[in-house]
């Protein structure tokens, strides 16, 4: 979709003219410069750059846990704070981040709790939700008896609870050992599928950006900008169009191949050489 085919007001996320400097005591650090984003409704978007770029910063600014410097923030036309009062998406970062004295269920019931659905209505969500991401024998555990990839399942489950039509994603799967995390990708690209949800998605590994996205922003080092965005055409699409269907398949073609070597170029170009951070395998 081209950014003149949508509306300001439909898109997902605009982030427009954004700066972020941070005041420290050795001075000021400008994490982010002219940042100009878009996300489509449904679209999934990855950013990826060396480590100190920005990104964990600008995914903060969209959840509103922070705010710019300078420039705006759209999420559905609302303003960044209007979003996130009115529950517009879901939030899955690096760290699970669930409660150890709640159950799976009850980690995952805990933002339905928060908004007052009715009890009823939260245990059969909670069910949907254990199934989709394959832990329904597991509703009854406490976090630390998963392991680290089922403990991110739960927290998927989690920011999917409200069916949010945004899921602001940084560095989930980083704590999975590979086999999981290939897992969890696959997973995910389901349930994005399935729930239409778009997704803004951190990452620092090149195969996971490729294999997940429609576009991939390349972030340079610091300060942090955006050194070029790489349209995904993989599989039998590669004129663009629909989504090539992501599964392990894909994972073995060339178009998946030619697609991690743009990302790399682009990576490698970024003002100040070296990719510092990024994995390349
Ligand atoms: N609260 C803060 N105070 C001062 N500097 C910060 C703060 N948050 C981030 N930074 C700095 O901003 C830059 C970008 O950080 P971050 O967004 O975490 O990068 P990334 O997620 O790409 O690794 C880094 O240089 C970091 O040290
Ligand atoms: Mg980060």
């Amino acid at each position: 979709m081209t950014d003149a085919a949508v509306n300001a007001a439909e898109y997902a996320v605009e982030v427009a003219a954004v700066d972020k400097t941070f005041d420290t005591r050795s001075g000021t650090v400008t994490a982010l410069e002219g940042i100009h984003l878009t996300v489509a409704p449904g679209e999934f978007v990855s950013l990826i750059g060396p480590s100190g770029c920005g990104k964990s910063t600008l995914m903060r600014l969209v959840a509103d846990l922070d705010e710019p410097t300078s420039g705006a923030i759209r999420v559905f036309g609302k303003t960044a704070k209007q979003a996130r009062l009115d529950q517009e998406y879901g939030i899955a970062f690096q760290q699970a981040g669930l409660l150890p004295w709640r159950t799976v269920a009850g980690n995952i019931a805990l933002p339905l709790e928060l908004h007052g659905v009715a009890s009823a209505a939260r245990r059969d969500r909670v069910a949907e939700l254990l199934d989709m991401v394959g832990l329904s024998d597991f509703a009854d555990r406490f976090p630390d008896q998963l392991s680290g990839g089922m403990q991110q399942r739960v927290a998927i489950a989690r920011s999917l609870a409200e069916r949010p039509r945004l899921l602001l994603m940084d560095e989930p799967f980083g704590a999975l050992d590979e086999m999981t995390r290939e897992k969890m990708q696959a997973e995910l690209v389901r349930i994005s599928g399935e729930t239409g949800a778009a997704v803004v998605f951190v990452t620092h590994s090149i195969p996971e950006a490729v294999f997940l996205s429609d576009r991939v922003v390349v972030m340079s080092p610091r300060p942090g900008r955006v050194a070029q965005v790489v349209d995904m055409r993989l599989g039998a699409d590669v004129s663009g169009g629909a989504r090539a269907s992501r599964d392990d398949a894909l994972r073995e073609e060339r178009s998946f191949f030619e697609m991690v070597t743009a990302v790399r170029e682009a990576l490698h170009g970024a003002p100040v050489a070296g990719a510092r951070g990024v994995e390349t395998r």
